[in-house]
């Protein structure tokens, strides 16, 4: 897809990725639709952006059926106004790092809503909405290819996201809306709390800064790339997950005390 020009609605916006997203895209000439529940927030973001007249913001609370309908009818409404939107990027995301035992029902369906059926939802809306040719990317995570100890709702949703990516485009062929899956490894944002960090460090994991996803996210709705892993060796670590969990859940096990640890007395 060729973005100059285009209308981009992107949700997580305000956000850590999010953020570089917008600047990245604004480069190339898209007109973005920054979506998050904080005004505030995407306001400042997009008087921080080049040209602030070409793009608008939208306060949504994608947990709710409420905030998803005002992202559907502000898209048709875009419709009727002849600037159809071409590309839905579904960005918006948590998590929390606790073991399953220790966690409310509730921060799991709210976690397996904002991950996965936000953006089932979302994409299913936007079949009467986007522009076609036209692109649906949902960012996802390497832990949706490696199930990992304190993620395990976070690793099903994420899981879920690229299936659920790879379905929708092998149902859409012949149909002009592709549908991607990007899934970064760490990356620094808020997303992850300093314990998370200190973890991370521990055990040698790299990370990305969010502009590294950005120029990802570019490249794949240019290049409409199916699916791609972000990192090396987690993507190598990926594959091997399908192939020989074994070996995985074998590098995993001498993790298990710091993970432990970190999830158990770690303050912050
Ligand atoms: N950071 C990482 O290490 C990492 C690694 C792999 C994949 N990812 C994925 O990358 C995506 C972006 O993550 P990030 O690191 O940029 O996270 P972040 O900095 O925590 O940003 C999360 C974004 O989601 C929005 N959001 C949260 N709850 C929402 C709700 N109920 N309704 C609407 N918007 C909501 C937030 O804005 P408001 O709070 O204003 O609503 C914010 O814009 C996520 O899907 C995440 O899973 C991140």
């Amino acid at each position: 897809m060729d973005l100059n020009d285009k209308y981009v609605l992107l949700t997580g916006a305000s956000g850590g990725i999010g953020q570089e997203i917008a600047l990245a895209l604004e480069v190339k000439g898209a007109r973005l639709i920054l979506v998050a529940r904080d005004k505030e927030k995407l306001e400042q973001i997009r008087y921080s952006m080049a040209k602030p007249d070409r793009h608008d913001v939208l306060a949504a609370d994608l947990l709710t059926a409420q905030g998803r309908e005002v992202v559907n009818s502000y898209a048709k409404e875009q419709l009727r106004k002849n600037k159809q939107i071409s590309a839905l990027i579904n960005n918006a995301g948590s998590n929390q790092f606790q073991f399953l035992a220790q966690r409310s029902a509730e921060s799991i369906e709210r976690e397996m809503q904002l991950n996965l059926m936000t953006p089932i939802a979302l994409s299913q809306s936007a079949l009467g909405w986007l522009k076609r040719p036209g692109v649906i990317l949902n960012i996802g995570s390497t832990l949706g290819s490696i199930g990992y100890p304190g993620y395990t709702a976070y690793c099903a949703s994420k899981a879920g996201l690229h299936r659920f990516s790879e379905a929708l485009d092998r149902e859409l062929d012949g149909a002009a809306i592709r549908v991607l899956y990007l899934a970064p490894r760490t990356t620094e944002t808020e997303l992850n709390s300093p314990r998370v960090v200190e973890l991370n460090q521990k055990l040698g994991n790299r990370s990305d800064s969010p502009q590294v996803v950005a120029e990802h996210v570019v490249q794949m709705l240019e290049q409409e790339t199916a699916a791609k892993w972000i990192g090396w060796p987690e993507k190598l670590f990926a594959r091997i997950n399908q192939v020989f969990p074994r070996l995985v859940s074998g590098s995993i096990r001498k993790q298990q005390e710091t993970i432990h640890y970190f999830i158990n007395h770690s303050s912050n």
